[in-house]
């Protein structure tokens, strides 16, 4: 990738997403493929948000390219709880690391971050604003599922605060795909979301009942309620619980559908959902290794410092 920092979906084309997924196809095959390229390398994981996946297979795809991760540890142990800003955080984490890989409860705060330190940062999710890296491992589980031309897919659950869902929905527009969005009216794409996608060209549709579009879905992408988001506990007790799937729902679905989540799921896909061909979410968060090393391969690549690409 001609990038130095991964802030958002949108600053990836369509060659560099087929790059990135044909490079993780390689890898999934032969792990060893990178050499010792990465041996001398260390990622920094800072994790101002919980994570389980995104930071762990991050630490494996690192560990796996023959680096090594130093983590910051919870905010709780760090001195950022002693009010240290954020950007003297990172500028003395470049000093350990030769990479960055950031999660924050606040939107922008990766892109601020990059401002301040010549490592590559990777935003592992700002807030309700994007994470790229999830989108790289979701495209590369639909290419795999059901390949990535004249697709139909369904999004559906908290449109608004979720970030999978703004950094897929933004990287979908390279590709031949025709989008819905369902949620209740209150969890609707923002505005700001829907006005790039328009802009990008995208051929999307906005519903609040899966049954107007299940049946044409060749993926369906359930995300969570973001609760920790929501200004107000009441407002999220209102739309708690709503859009579920169970097996019953997906009888009305094409048999080759494809369910993916980017997880955790609370309540939005029944267990029942778990057995059948339709699941995927599993294989997706497996998928965010050989993805996560081949992103990281190409971020901390002897390339990446010398040829000028510069995507700040
Ligand atoms: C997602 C996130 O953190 O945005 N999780 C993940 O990285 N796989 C989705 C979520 O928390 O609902």
């Amino acid at each position: 990738m001609r990038h130095d920092h991964l802030l958002s979906a949108g600053q990836l084309t369509r060659e560099d997403i087929e790059a990135v997924l044909d490079r993780a196809a390689d890898l999934a095959d032969d792990p060893g493929a990178v050499g010792e390229r990465h041996a001398d390398r260390l990622l920094a994981l800072c994790f101002f948000e919980p994570s389980t996946r995104t930071k762990m297979s991050f630490d494996t795809a690192m560990k796996r390219i023959g680096g090594d991760t130093v983590d910051m540890g919870s905010v709780e142990s760090s001195s950022v709880k002693k009010g240290e800003s954020l950007a003297d955080t990172v500028r003395v984490i470049e000093g350990y690391a030769d990479g960055i890989v950031l999660r924050h409860p606040s939107e922008g705060a990766a892109k601020l971050a990059s401002q301040f330190v010549d490592v590559p940062v990777i935003n592992a999710g700002d807030g309700a604003g994007q994470h790229p890296s999830q989108t790289l491992l979701d495209l590369y589980t639909m290419r795999e599922r059901a390949g990535l031309d004249d697709l139909t897919v369904g999004i559906m659950g908290d449109l608004k605060y979720g970030r999978t869902v703004h950094s897929l929905a933004s990287a979908l527009t390279n590709f031949d795909a025709r989008m819905h969005f369902i949620s209740p009216e209150s969890l609707r794409l923002p505005r700001g979301v829907r006005f790039d996608l328009h802009d990008a060209g995208a051929r999307l549709r906005e519903h609040t009942d899966l049954d107007e579009v299940l049946e044409e879905l060749d993926v369906l992408y359930v995300t969570r309620i973001q609760r920790e988001r929501f200004p107000d506990e009441n407002e999220y007790q209102q739309v708690a619980g709503e859009y579920q799937i169970d097996a019953d729902t997906l009888e009305r679905a094409r048999d080759d559908l494809t369910v993916m989540h980017p997880l955790p799921r609370v309540d939005e896909i029944a267990p029942d959902v778990d057995a059948t061909d339709h699941a995927a979410y599993f294989a997706q968060a497996h998928n965010g290794v050989p993805v996560r090393m081949a992103l990281l391969d190409g971020l901390l690549g002897e390339d990446a410092a010398t040829d000028g690409g510069d995507a700040r």
